[in-house]
């Protein structure tokens, strides 16, 4: 089944071209890797997907429903209001700035969006996110304030966070780019259990070894466009593209 769907996705920023003709789809279950290079539309098609930016041109389906697609008039059309909010969280998404409450403790930090905006009682929450804790391997931070954590431990709550509000889809923008090395293994080992349980997710990442491991397939996007897609071995041990093979000998 289709989980997303991304057909022909165009977006500017004044008169930068930075999605040109983006087409995408995952399969529930399927985890992606989208590499490439610094200012070639990853973070900004990761954003289209999820509405914190709106596209120009193109189809965008989550999970079967329409969230945007091309009118008659060639206008893009979203989905009315609550309809685009109801879509849009299914999917969950974690940034490379971990943004998390610093007013709030680490299980505050996980229930605040359920509660508020989902509108599950507290008490059915707090058990769900203590699991979740417990499975990034953080139960025992659940009472301290995000200060008091190491950027790892911040980016594994960030995680935990967005599972509590039951996504279908995971959205990560380079999750461990703002991480110390020695910190980026904790957290690619969540990522890592989280794909094993067949979550749907897109990553996009520095993480060669990462993609390459965890990855069913990976994307190479330059320029606004995806020049590259197909298997971790395809894509990292026999690309096609030269764009593809000057980046890859750049980043291994
Ligand atoms: N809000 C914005 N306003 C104007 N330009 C932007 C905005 N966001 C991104 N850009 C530009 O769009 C291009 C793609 O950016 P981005 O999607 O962040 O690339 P990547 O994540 O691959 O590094 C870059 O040239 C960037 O400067
Ligand atoms: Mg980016």
């Amino acid at each position: 089944m289709n989980m997303i769907k991304a057909m022909n996705i165009y977006k500017q920023f004044n008169h930068l071209e930075v999605l040109k003709g983006i087409s995408l789809e995952v399969n529930k279950g399927e985890v992606i890797a989208i590499i490439g290079p610094s200012g070639s539309g990853k973070s900004t098609f990761l954003r289209c997907l999820n509405r914190l930016e709106t596209i120009d041109q193109g189809i965008l389906e989550i999970g079967g429903d329409t969230l945007a697609a091309n009118g008659p008039d060639g206008q893009v059309r979203y989905a009315p209001e609550a309809e685009a909010r109801r879509i849009c969280r299914r999917m969950g998404m974690v940034f490379q700035q971990f943004n998390l409450f610093p007013h709030l403790t680490v299980l505050e930090n996980l229930i605040e969006a359920p509660i508020t905006v989902q509108g599950v009682k507290r008490e059915d929450i707090v058990p769900q996110a203590e699991e979740l804790l417990g499975k990034v391997g953080l139960l025992e931070k659940r009472d301290v304030y995000p200060s008091r954590l190491s950027g790892g431990q911040k980016q594994r709550v960030a995680i935990a966070r967005a599972l509590a509000m039951n996504p279908d889809i995971m959205l990560f923008d380079e999750p461990t780019s703002a991480l110390d090395p020695e910190l980026t293994g904790e957290v690619l080992k969540a990522m890592r259990k989280l794909a094993e349980e067949h979550m749907t997710m897109i990553v996009v990442t520095h993480e060669m070894a990462f993609a390459r491991e965890v990855a069913n397939r990976v994307i190479f996007m330059d320029n606004g466009e995806i020049v590259e897609q197909g298997t971790p071995e395809a894509v990292f041990g026999s690309p096609s593209q030269p764009r593809t093979q000057a980046f890859l000998q750049r980043v291994v």
